[in-house]
């Protein structure tokens, strides 16, 4: 018997329950996806986009690395945002980060993580960027929780400023971009408010 036998009971369960409740539900997805919202979020385990918001399968569609960087160089994340934008054509892209992050805390540290330190170097230009305003924490936790703040909201605006997004504002897309982070400890979302709707938004936090 595999190791993972259980999971695979799990699943089948799952389906059957669901089969059960909405007798179409699998057939009706079988056939088409039509998600409002694009989620980017950590890969950390603890932060699942379908549980924390209540969405079912076919509602959300799902982009997670480690401490939920957008990098013009990803081909990868710009790849999803943009089958997300012009092919689902979702109203809605939220980057979800979550206090405490693990990646955000080595980007922190003075030591070699390995290879992951080349991605994590993203995250230390957050840091640099708004280095006097984090090291005005007093705890070493207050800073680490400030730095997964900030660097939701500068992935927002890496999200805004990549050709995708802005071909969709100039064409009149109705598209929004969120900032959210997630506390592991009471399972609560906070809305960072710093959405931005289209070009003039995003013009004003450039400026
Ligand atoms: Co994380």
């Amino acid at each position: 018997m595999s190791e993972l036998e259980h999971l695979l009971a799990c699943n089948k369960r799952w389906a059957k329950d669901v089969q059960n409740e909405k007798p179409h539900f699998f057939s009706d997805l079988s056939k088409q996806q039509a998600p409002e919202y694009l989620w980017i979020g950590c890969s950390d385990s603890r932060v699942p986009a379908n549980q924390i918001t209540g969405l079912l399968p076919g509602e959300v569609f799902v982009h997670r690395n480690i401490a939920n960087v957008v990098v013009h160089s990803d081909l990868n994340c710009l790849s999803v945002v943009q089958f997300a934008v012009e092919v689902l054509k979702v109203k809605h892209i939220i980057v979800c980060g979550h206090y405490g992050c693990g990646g955000v805390k080595a980007a922190m540290e003075d030591k070699d993580h390995g290879l992951i330190d080349n991605w994590l170097c993203h995250i230390r230009d957050v840091y640099r960027f708004h280095r006097s305003d984090i090291d005005r924490c007093t705890s070493e936790d207050d800073r680490l929780d400030h730095l997964c703040e900030k660097n939701v909201m500068e992935q927002v605006l890496n999200v805004c400023s990549s050709t995708v997004v802005q071909g969709a504002w100039k064409n009149n897309a109705k598209l929004s971009v969120h900032g959210w982070i997630y506390a592991v400890k009471d399972g609560l979302i906070r809305d960072l408010e710093v959405s931005m709707k289209g070009l003039d938004d995003f013009e004003k936090a450039n400026r």
